[in-house]
């Protein structure tokens, strides 16, 4: 995710917990400068402690706030909001409007992927990219998003991320096999559950019967 990261950008890593993000940045060159927040002391102890031991203090610094209470422009123009629900970065990036204004935000939610699409494409966002990583037999998406009139999204690309931008992705295939187990396991609770199965299965089918020349699908 750190590698989604324009080369020479200035980062504000929000919810940092050890900031292992801000030292692998730093010390890879990739950014001159991080800022550092999160909202707990105990993570930012732990923070301390390797910016010591790797020598980073000078180029990180650490700021105990909520999300981005105090933190400004002149921090940073890369905002990663990685390792929470998608409830908290809405909260997050509502207290925080500049974010729309020529920041680049690069997001990695834990839950509530549909809502945090749906308050980014109606409150002045844009998606710019998502893409598919694994991790421990999980795949999610990262999302980077920018302020702009974002297209409108129908209700299944709210959950699943538009297929313009990661139905080609090598993890696809297992990334929409979970989607759908998980919708099954909330079907007899959720009433919009049928609809997206509907909508999965149809996907599944137009993956199952590609061309046969491994030549691309087209999602538009
Ligand atoms: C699971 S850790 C993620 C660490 C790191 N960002 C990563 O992806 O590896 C989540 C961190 O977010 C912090 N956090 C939660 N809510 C926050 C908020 N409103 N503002 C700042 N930090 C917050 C927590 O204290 C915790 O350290």
């Amino acid at each position: 995710m750190a590698a989604l990261v324009p080369p020479g950008a200035a980062v504000i890593d929000v919810g940092t917990d050890h900031a292992m993000i801000p030292v692998w940045l730093v010390q890879t060159g990739r950014s001159p400068k991080v800022l550092a927040t999160d909202i707990r002391s105990g993570p930012l102890q732990s923070a301390a402690a390797l910016l010591e031991k790797t020598g980073t203090g000078d180029r990180i610094r650490l700021l105990q706030t909520d999300g981005l209470k105090g933190v400004g422009p002149r921090d940073g123009d890369t905002v990663i909001l990685a390792g929470m629900g998608g409830e908290t970065m809405i909260s997050i990036l509502s207290a925080a409007p500049w974010t729309r204004e020529g920041a680049l935000l690069i997001l990695e939610p834990q839950s509530k992927r549909a809502d945090l699409r749906r308050w980014l494409t109606q409150s002045g966002y844009q998606i710019e990219s998502e893409r598919l990583v694994e991790d421990a037999g999980r795949v999610y998406p990262i999302l980077t998003a920018v302020g702009g009139q974002a297209p409108t999204y129908t209700e299944v690309e709210l959950h699943l991320g538009r297929l313009a931008q990661i139905g080609h992705d090598p993890l696809f295939p297992r990334y929409l096999a979970l989607m759908r187990a998980r919708t099954a396991k909330a079907a007899p609770y959720d009433p919009a559950a049928g609809a997206l199965l509907a909508a999965y299965d149809d996907i599944q089918r137009r993956l199952d019967h590609g061309d046969g020349t491994g030549d691309i699908l087209v999602f538009e």
